[in-house]
Order: structure tokens, then sequence, then C-alpha cells
């Protein structure tokens, strides 16, 4: 059953590290013409109202993006940092107004060269229902499928570069052993894709499974950026944290993020800790 709606948290604190991952890793791709395949495994619908009943039910927002929005012209010297929130003003109604949050659909379609594609897989009908209105340009497929079956049905692509983000909502413990093995499937047939995977930080710790899998499967070259909002209350059961592993990062990545990331933390509170470092190295 899939109850997950990502409208209920959208542009929080963990979208705006993903987001921010997201966006640099593909800048990185785009100092190269060789084309690139991007696959986002879980969609979502692509772009947030904020104002929608969902997501201002929560309000998350307001301790993630909104925090980054409103400090935006204090930055200083902030280029990747500065990047970022110009894309995002480039989705509001307004530009001096925060209405609405990117989600990975629009990043990954955004700078799509003519060169590239694009494969967006969201199996909720309602969520794949609304991805499908959003306007995008012909090289994007939109697929109502299972994400993690679909990314290794259709390995290897034709591209000399491939680009995954794989961002499930981790509703059942049993996705954690899913990831990690469609994870080490798909490098098996892609050994050369960058790949992203993001994960909770829970007090159940559930994400040490995900990572201990890909570590003893054998793979290489794996990034782990880790964004602690606190450290979680004795019987704390939510979120208190977000995760990305990035296997095979484009090289220069991590200090030019770890640099944004010292910027983004203490926006988001006195609490908040950065700490990035090699899962698996070479
Ligand atoms: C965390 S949200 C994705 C957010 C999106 N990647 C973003 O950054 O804007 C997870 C999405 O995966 C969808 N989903 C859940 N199980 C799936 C599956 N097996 N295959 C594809 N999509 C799935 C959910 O409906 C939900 O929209």
């Amino acid at each position: 059953m899939l109850s997950y709606q990502h409208a209920y948290h959208a542009g929080n604190f963990a979208d705006v590290h993903k987001h921010l991952t997201l966006f640099a890793i593909i800048d990185h791709l785009l100092r190269k013409k060789s084309a690139v395949t991007y696959i986002d495994t879980h969609a979502g619908r692509g772009l947030y109202p904020l104002a929608a009943e969902e997501t201002a039910r929560l309000g998350e927002y307001r301790e993630g993006i909104d925090r980054l929005w409103q400090a935006r012209a204090l930055l200083g010297n902030a280029p990747l940092l500065d990047d970022w929130l110009a894309a995002v003003e480039r989705v509001q109604a307004r530009s001096d107004r925060l209405d609405h949050y990117p989600g990975s659909p629009w990043w990954l379609s955004d700078r799509l060269r003519a060169q590239d594609s694009l494969m967006l897989f969201e199996l909720h009908p309602g969520e794949h229902g609304y991805l499908a209105r959003q306007v995008m340009p012909d090289n994007v497929q939109r697929i109502h499928s299972d994400g993690l079956q679909g990314l290794v049905k259709r390995l290897p692509v034709a591209t000399p570069r491939l680009c995954v983000l794989v961002d499930p909502s981790y509703e059942r413990k049993a996705e954690y052993g899913q990831v990690a093995k469609a994870v080490l499937e798909a490098m098996r047939r892609a050994r050369h894709a960058v790949v992203l995977v993001w994960y909770p930080l829970l007090p159940a710790g559930h994400h040490h499974e995900l990572l201990e899998e890909l570590r003893v499967g054998g793979l290489r070259k794996i990034w782990r950026s880790e964004l602690r909002l606190r450290e979680a209350a004795e019987s704390e059961r939510g979120m208190v944290g977000s995760g990305m592993l990035v296997i095979n990062p484009p090289w220069g990545l991590e200090s030019r993020l770890e640099a944004a990331m010292r910027q983004v933390t203490p926006l988001l509170g006195a609490t908040c800790r950065y700490r990035s470092d090699w899962w698996v190295g070479e």
C-alpha cells in the first residue's frame, strides 16, 4: 500500500540537502558534452505549491527552504548555494516571494540538454497523475511503475554516462534491503554510473542495514553526506536527519558541497550538524 505523499514534506531540510547535492552533481556532469541518461526511481509530483493543503498543513518548508530563502541576500561568497537559490527563484510566480518548491523531476529536467534523456518512475497513481501534468521537454519519459525494478531492467543505457537518484519513502523497513539489492545490481550492469541514494536518519538507525549491504556488496567509491537536525530525544521515532550516499562522485564534488553545507547548516538551527566522509574508499 502506498500512503506516503511527498507534498506533506516538500521543501523541508532533507529536500534542501538532497536537491543541493543533486544540483551540484548535475553541474559537474554538464562540464562535459557527452550525453547523460538520468533516472529518478521515485519521482513524486515534480513541483509543490507551498499553499497546497498538504504542504501548508505541516509547513515543514518553513524549517527548510524558507530559512535559506530569507537569508539569501546575506550569504556573502556562496557560489553553489547562490546558483541553487537562483534556480529556486525561477519557479516562483513572483521573484520576491517563496510560493513553490521544485522536486527532483524539476531539478533533473531543468538543465536537460538535447543529447540527454531523463526517465522518471512514480508508482503512486495520484502522484504520477500530478507528474504527468507538469510541462517537461520531449526527452523526459514519465513511467508509472516500480522504480527499482524499472532501473535494473533499463540498464545498461545507450548514453556514455548515467546518473541515478534513488529516493524512496522507506515506508516499510524492507525497503532498505530492496534498495541495496537494486543498487548493487544496477552497479553490476553500469559500473561507472553516478548513483545518489537518499536515506532518513531515524533513531532506530535502519539505514545502517542499507550502508552495510552496499559495503559488503563490494562497491567502491561511496561518499557519505549527513545532515542531522538534532540528537534524537529518548523514545523519539521521527526523522532527525537526512543522509545521502553518492557512488562514484564526480571529481571535486565533495569539497564544493562541503563548503555549501557549511553555510547551510547554521541556517537550519543551532543544533544542526553536518558531516561527510568516504563510507567506502577507492
Ligand atoms: C520521497 S518521495 C520522492 C521525492 C522526489 N524524489 C523529490 O525529490 O522531489 C518518494 C516517492 O516514491 C513513490 N514510490 C513509492 N514506492 C515506489 C516504487 N516502488 N517505485 C516508484 N515510486 C515509488 C511515492 O509515491 C513517492 O512519491
